[in-house]
C-alpha cells in the first residue's frame, strides 16, 4: 500500500486529504501537523474548521486509511507522496515585509523532508507559492544525500472555504505542474491517476511547474479582481441612483462577463486574497515590471477603500457620531459558512467603529472564537453574543458583515422594537429584504443602493 503524506492540517491539508483518503482507499494517507491540539481535533467528533459537509468525508476515512499525527520524522520517511500544505503568509519583517511571501515554514519543510527521507519521494506544492518557489524547494531537496531523487509537483488549490467539500468532490479543475523530464511526466502521471479516481479526466490539467504555480495567484488575482471592479461601482452608484445589483445583472448576463463574483460587498476577505495579490505585486516589482504591479495593486486598495468607505457612511448616517452608540456587528466571519476569520472586512470596520467610541457587540454562529481572539486588545468597547436577537437589543444600528443566511429569516419586527430609535440597518452584503426592513420602520442603507430612509 503506497502512503501518502501531507504536511500542514489546515484549512487545505486536512479537506483536501480526507477527500483523497475516501476517494482512494488503496492509499495510506497521513496528515500532519507541529500543532498537537489541531491533530487532536482531527482526530475527534469537533473537527478543528467548521466546513460544511466535512464530518461525513473525514468519518467514513479515518482510522481506516486516514490518519492524523504530530510524528513528522517517521511519517516522512514512510511516504512515497509528500504534499505540502503549510501556512504561506505575507511576510511581516525585513525584505519585503508587508507583501513578499513568508516561505519561512515553507523551507522548514523543505529541509525537514531532506533530513527524514532515505528512498525517492515525489513533493507536491498544495500551499500557495510565488512562480518559481519549486525551484527553490529542489536546490534544498537535492543539496544532501545523493541516490535520492525528489521530484517536485505544484498542485495548487482552488477550493473555497464553506464549499470546500463541494469544490474537492466536484471540482472546476484540478491542476498538476511538472517538469518536462522522465521522472516528471512519472510523477504528473502518478499524481493524475489519484484525482481520475473522481474527478473527470478532461477537467485534470497538466502544466510546466512555472504555469501551475503563476495559474494559482493568477485565478485569485482574477476573482479579487471582479469584486472590487463591482465595489468600486458601487460607490458611483450610490452617488448617481443607478444600483448595483441591476448593473451586475445586466452585465453578467453577457456571457463573455458571466454572472458570478459580481456582489458588491462591504469588501473581500479571507486568508489568501489580499496576500496573493501582493504577493503578484512583489514578484513583479521585481522583475522591474512595475505597472503591473501598480495595476494589481489597486485591487487590494480598492478592498480597503470600500471597507473604510462602509464605517464613514456609518458615521455620516448617523448624525456624524456614533460616539457611546450600540452598533450590533451581524457576522464575523470572512464569508457565510465558515468560522474563519482570517482578513474579515468585519475586523476593520469594528476596529474602524471602535476608534469612533462606538460600543460594539459582534454576534456569529460559528466564529465568535476568533473573533475574540482577533479584537482581544479592544477590551470593553466590543462585546459578543451567539444570539443576533439579543445582541440588536438596545443597538442603534445593525450592520450586517457575513452573508448568513440566517440574517435573512429573523424577526426583524421584533429586533426593531427592541432598538433604540431612529433604528439603522448597514446591510453590507445586500442579502437582507430592505423593503420590507424599510416598512417595519428601520432606515437601511445597503451598498451600491439609494438608502431607504425615514428621515
Ligand atoms: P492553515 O494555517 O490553516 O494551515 C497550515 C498548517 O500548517 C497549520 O496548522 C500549521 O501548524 C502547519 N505547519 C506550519 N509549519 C509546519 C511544519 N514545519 N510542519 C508541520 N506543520 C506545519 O493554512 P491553510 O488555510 O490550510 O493554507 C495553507 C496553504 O494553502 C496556504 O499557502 C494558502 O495560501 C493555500 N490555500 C488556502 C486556501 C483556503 O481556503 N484556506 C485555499 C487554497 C489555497
Ligand atoms: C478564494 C477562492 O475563491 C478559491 O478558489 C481559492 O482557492 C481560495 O480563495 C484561496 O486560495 O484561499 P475563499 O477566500 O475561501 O476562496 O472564498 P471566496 O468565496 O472566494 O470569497 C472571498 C471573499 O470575497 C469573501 O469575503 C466573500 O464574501 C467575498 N465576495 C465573494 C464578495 O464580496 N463578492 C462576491 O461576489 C464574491
Amino acid at each position: 500500500m503506497k502512503t501518502i503524506l501531507c504536511i500542514g492540517a489546515g484549512y487545505v491539508g486536512g479537506p483536501t486529504m480526507a477527500m483523497i483518503a475516501l476517494k482512494c482507499p488503496e492509499y495510506r494517507v497521513v496528515v500532519v501537523d507541529i500543532d498537537a491540539e489541531r491533530i487532536r481535533a482531527w482526530q475527534s467528533d469537533r473537527l478543528p474548521i467548521y466546513e460544511p459537509g466535512l464530518d461525513r468525508v473525514v468519518k467514513a476515512a479515518l482510522n481506516r486509511n486516514l490518519f492524523f499525527s504530530t510524528d513528522i520524522t517517521s511519517s516522512i520517511a514512510e511516504a512515497d507522496i509528500i504534499f505540502v500544505s503549510v501556512n504561506t503568509p505575507t511576510k511581516t519583517f525585513g525584505q519585503g515585509s508587508g507583501r513578499a511571501a513568508d516561505l519561512q515554514f515553507w523551507e522548514k519543510t523543505a529541509r525537514e523532508i531532506l533530513a527524514h527521507s532515505t528512498t525517492d519521494k515525489i513533493v507536491v506544492e498544495k500551499s500557495t507559492l510565488p512562480v518559481r518557489t519549486a525551484e527553490a524547494m529542489e536546490r534544498i531537496l537535492h543539496s544532501g544525500r545523493a541516490g535520492v531523487h525528489f521530484e517536485v509537483l505544484s498542485n495548487p488549490e482552488f477550493l473555497a472555504e464553506g464549499t470546500a467539500v463541494r469544490d474537492l468532490e466536484n471540482p472546476d479543475r484540478v491542476l498538476i505542474g511538472g517538469h518536462d523530464t522522465d521522472s516528471g511526466r512519472r510523477a504528473v502521471a502518478e499524481l493524475v491517476s489519484i484525482y481520475a479516481h473522481w474527478v473527470p479526466r478532461d477537467r485534470i490539467l497538466t502544466a510546466s511547474v512555472w504555469s501551475s504555480e503563476l495559474s494559482k495567484l493568477a485565478a485569485n488575482a482574477f476573482l479579487a479582481q471582479r469584486i472590487s471592479s463591482i465595489n468600486s461601482l458601487s460607490a458611483l452608484c450610490e452617488h448617481t441612483e443607478a444600483d448595483v445589483s441591476e448593473v451586475a445583472r445586466a452585465i453578467g448576463m453577457d456571457n463573455r462577463i458571466g454572472p458570478r463574483f459580481l456582489n458588491a460587498s462591504v469588501g473581500f476577505g479571507g486568508s489568501c486574497f489580499k496576500k496573493d495579490i501582493l504577493n503578484l505585486v512583489y514578484l513583479c516589482d521585481h522583475y522591474g515590471l512595475h505597472e503591473v504591479a501598480a495595476y494589481w495593486e489597486q485591487v487590494v486598495k480598492m478592498n480597503e477603500y470600500q471597507e473604510d468607505r462602509f464605517v464613514q457612511n456609518v458615521i455620516a448616517s448617523m448624525f456624524n457620531t456614533v460616539a457611546g452608540k450600540r452598533i450590533a456587528v451581524f457576522g464575523f466571519a470572512f464569508k457565510a459558512d465558515t468560522g474563519d476569520t482570517r482578513e474579515s472586512p468585519a475586523i476593520r470596520v469594528v476596529r474602524g467603529l471602535v476608534a469612533e467610541r462606538a460600543q460594539v457587540v459582534v454576534t456569529d454562529p460559528q466564529a465568535l472564537g476568533n473573533a475574540h481572539r482577533d479584537l482581544a486588545d479592544l477590551g470593553d468597547a466590543v462585546t459578543f453574543e451567539i444570539d443576533p436577537v439579543k445582541a440588536a437589543v438596545g443597538a442603534h444600528a445593525l450592520a450586517v458583515m457575513t452573508e448568513w443566511s440566517d440574517y435573512e429569516r429573523l424577526d426583524y419586527r421584533r429586533i426593531y422594537g427592541d432598538m433604540v430609535k431612529p433604528a439603522f440597518v448597514f446591510d453590507g452584503r445586500n442579502r437582507l429584504n430592505h423593503r420590507a426592513l424599510f416598512d417595519l420602520g428601520f432606515n437601511v442603507y445597503p451598498i451600491g443602493k439609494k438608502p431607504l430612509s425615514h428621515l
